[in-house]
């Protein structure tokens, strides 16, 4: 098997990035490409040289050739089709957050297992250099015994649609499932509940905000009714504490970078830095993560196989490297999302056990698949 054959489902903004990638990937054969929106379809057909299209998701589906989709659609469609998708015997990388809701994340989780193809989500930073380097302080045990992180994402005013770049789909939960928490928070969580090592959500309280002003033609279009701001504290195994803050607006400086704190030594994320008591002497170690990665490409082995989310999913396919278990660090990183939800909608501290039992799908129906 030389070239993995992929189909990408929904060709918007980031679908035509993910083409993109695809299409310079020599080890990728794009064989179609699938949109309900025929003209934007036709667009990236034509630019990409896609002869294949398809607006009908089953019918795409049910192509034996196509081994593994690449799903751009949505949040509220992420589940359905990507289960479809694992069905029907295709392995699926799809955009993040996983899913709208935390119980349609799991229904994709277990239908990863049932299925037994290969799900990976798109979690940006944990390929980036920063997150490389913080994971090597702490496999060598720099940290001690980590006992906080602090999970920060700051725009001061980029909230989607409604100050200006994509689409509305992103701030109006029929088609989202949440804002700003969902959209970038996955991203900073995520982040860090990797480099904790996927620890157990024990609770977690919360609480959403929507309070800065907006554009009201673009608010009306839009019907937005997502979060701004989101704010959590989660409770972990082990004695773990995760606080979250995540702004797509707010009115205030940026944020620091995101922390975590351990009993021998600590780290920023960025600039990557690495914080300890030397000789009872404060040290702050800043990493060169340009050397790094350069000694790493030319000195280690497999360095290449992390280096993006989309090309580690296709050198997984070929066999070049395990999977990351993003399916896993993405629904643990939806579960602690919804409880911030849970807890801000009932107005106390929510339980992990309590997230699956509430939590229900918001997944939508999807008149193609
Ligand atoms: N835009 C970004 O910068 C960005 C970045 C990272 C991740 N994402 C994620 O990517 C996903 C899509 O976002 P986007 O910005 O590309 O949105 P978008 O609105 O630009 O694109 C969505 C595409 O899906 C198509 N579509 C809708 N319903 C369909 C259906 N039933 N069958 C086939 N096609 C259908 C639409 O016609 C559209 O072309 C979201 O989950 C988002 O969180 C977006």
């Amino acid at each position: 098997m030389d070239k993995i054959r992929v189909a990408v489902i929904g060709n918007g903004i980031i679908g035509e990035q993910h083409i993109k990638r695809h299409a310079d990937n020599p080890d990728v054969e794009i064989v179609a490409l699938c949109d309900i929106d025929e003209a934007r379809l036709n667009l990236m057909g034509d630019k990409y040289g896609v002869a294949r299209r398809f607006t009908h998701i089953g019918k795409l589906l049910a192509e034996g050739d196509i081994q593994a989709v690449d799903v751009c659609l949505h949040n509220n469609l992420h589940a359905p089709v990507s289960i479809a998708a694992m069905e029907a015997g295709k392995d699926v990388y799809c955009e993040k957050p996983m899913a709208g809701t935390f119980a349609d994340a799991l229904a994709m989780f277990n239908a990863m297992e049932r299925t037994g193809r290969k799900l990976h989500i798109q979690l940006a930073l944990i390929y980036e250099d920063a997150t490389k380097a913080a994971k090597r302080f702490i496999d060598a045990g720099r940290l001690g015994r980590l006992y906080h992180m602090r999970s920060y994402g700051f725009r001061r005013r980029g909230r989607p649609f409604v100050d200006g770049y994509a689409t509305k789909e992103f701030v109006n939960s029929t088609t989202s499932g949440g804002g700003a928490l969902f959209d970038m928070g996955v991203y900073h969580i995520s982040q860090l509940l990797y480099l904790a090592g996927v620890p157990k959500l024990q609770r977690v309280t919360g609480a959403t905000y929507a309070e800065v002003a907006m554009d009201e033609g673009r608010r009306r279009e839009s019907g937005f009714n997502v979060e701004e701001l989101g704010t959590g504290f989660a409770f972990y195994e082990g004695g773990l504490t995760l606080d979250i803050l995540e702004s797509w607006a707010i009115h205030a400086k940026s944020f620091p970078p995101s922390i975590l704190c351990g009993s021998d030594g600590g780290l920023s994320l960025s600039p990557l830095t690495f914080h300890s008591t030397e000789n009872e002497m404060i040290a702050d170690t800043v990493v060169d993560l340009k050397a790094m990665n350069y000694l790493d490409h030319t000195v280690h082995a497999g360095t290449a196989h992390y280096d993006h989310t989309q090309t580690h999913w296709i050198h997984a396919l070929l066999g070049r490297c395990p999977l990351l278990p993003t399916a896993k660090i993405a629904l643990e990183t939806q579960r602690v999302q919804e409880g911030i939800y849970l807890s801000a909608r009932l107005g106390r501290e929510i339980a992990a056990e309590e997230i699956e039992t509430i939590s229900v799908s918001r997944a939508l129906d999807v008149p193609n698949l």
